[in-house]
């Protein structure tokens, strides 16, 4: 079958629908009638879409084989991809960049591997790794895991992408900003798993053994039904011990910073800052300008205004 066979298919199936053929060609229909290169219709007899109800010198008359008329109604079946819902394996460097948080890494360990799903829900404010976790989990399920970004989920469809992919983690982040149509999928698919699959002709039905997780900032706009279907962990902002620690890391560890600098990042924003990207933007604009100077330029100085806030 090539591309544009089945439409073809459903032409002729209406042709012969709107005919009398017993009547009007008795010995079937010519290339002429439904206007298709005999090319054409040879190849699709192979493909046994048609059939060759008589054959001269003059003449050659075809009619739609049953498997023709099933392809012009429903399409050609798509090969069903098998769902790899095997254990996920879990190797024990999947969070190693992430520093603390250790009952979150516990739990989502614990939910993943889990025989029967238990689904994630991490909210919490800006810059508390939440990302991070997702981004974890996708290197630890590779292909069986689906990434869904709630802002731009919406243009691809959670339903279709499911349907295709049959994923076995489904990973949102930014769950608040995930359009209606797809947070109804969503909710489906967590009951149970359940994919509903309106495909030409044909209603499919069929079971998933999917977990989510998901990240939010927000939970305020969330819906219950939604919510209910979760395990919702909130994480806190870190504590200014925590803080420092986390800081640390991040700029020795991603940012390449020498150790001393980043502990003089640490502690300048010790007590002003909750939030890392604070941190990381300080230690980028410090070889220009110095720790110092970097953080009164950004207005994070322990004496400047928004340092109150
Ligand atoms: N506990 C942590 N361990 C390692 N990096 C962290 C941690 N908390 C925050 N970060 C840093 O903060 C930045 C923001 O993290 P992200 O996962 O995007 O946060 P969120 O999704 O919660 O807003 C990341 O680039 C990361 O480097
Ligand atoms: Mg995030």
């Amino acid at each position: 079958m090539k591309p544009g066979d089945v439409e073809l298919l459903a032409r002729i199936l209406e042709y012969e629908s709107s005919h009398d053929q017993k009547q009007e060609w008795p010995l079937g229909w010519n290339w002429e009638q439904v206007r298709v290169q005999p090319a054409t219709l040879n190849r699709l007899v192979i493909d046994g879409c048609l059939e060759v109800v008589f054959h001269s010198n003059s003449y050659k008359g075809y009619r739609l084989s049953e498997r023709g008329k099933l392809l012009a109604i429903q399409g050609e079946p798509q090969p069903e991809i098998e769902q790899d819902s095997g254990p996920v394996s879990w190797p024990e460097d999947v969070f190693g960049d992430i520093i603390g948080h250790d009952e979150v890494k516990e739990l989502l360990r614990a939910a993943v591997t889990a025989e029967r799903p238990v689904h994630v829900l991490l909210a919490g404010p800006p810059a508390l790794a939440k990302s991070l976790f997702l981004w974890g989990l996708e290197r630890v399920a590779g292909s069986r895991a689906l990434w869904l970004m709630g802002s731009a989920s919406s243009k691809a469809g959670l339903w279709d992408l499911a349907a295709e992919r049959r994923p076995r983690l489904l990973l949102v982040d930014e769950l608040d900003k995930m359009a209606a149509v797809d947070t109804a999928a969503l909710l489906s698919l967590m009951e149970g798993g359940r994919l509903v699959r309106a495909k030409v002709g044909r209603r499919l039905e069929e079971q998933l053994d999917l977990r989510v997780v998901a990240a939010t900032n927000n939970l305020r706009v969330l819906a219950p039904e939604l919510l209910s279907r979760f395990a919702v962990r909130r994480l806190q902002p870190y504590q200014r011990q925590e803080f420092r620690q986390v800081v640390v890391g991040v700029l020795v560890r991603r940012e390449g910073v020498a150790p001393e600098v980043a502990e003089q990042v640490a502690a300048l924003l010790d007590g002003v800052s909750q939030d890392v990207r604070d941190a990381v933007r300080v230690a980028r604009l410090a070889p220009q300008v110095g720790v110092e100077k970097a953080v009164a330029l950004l207005g994070l100085g322990a004496s400047s205004p928004s340092a109150a806030a």
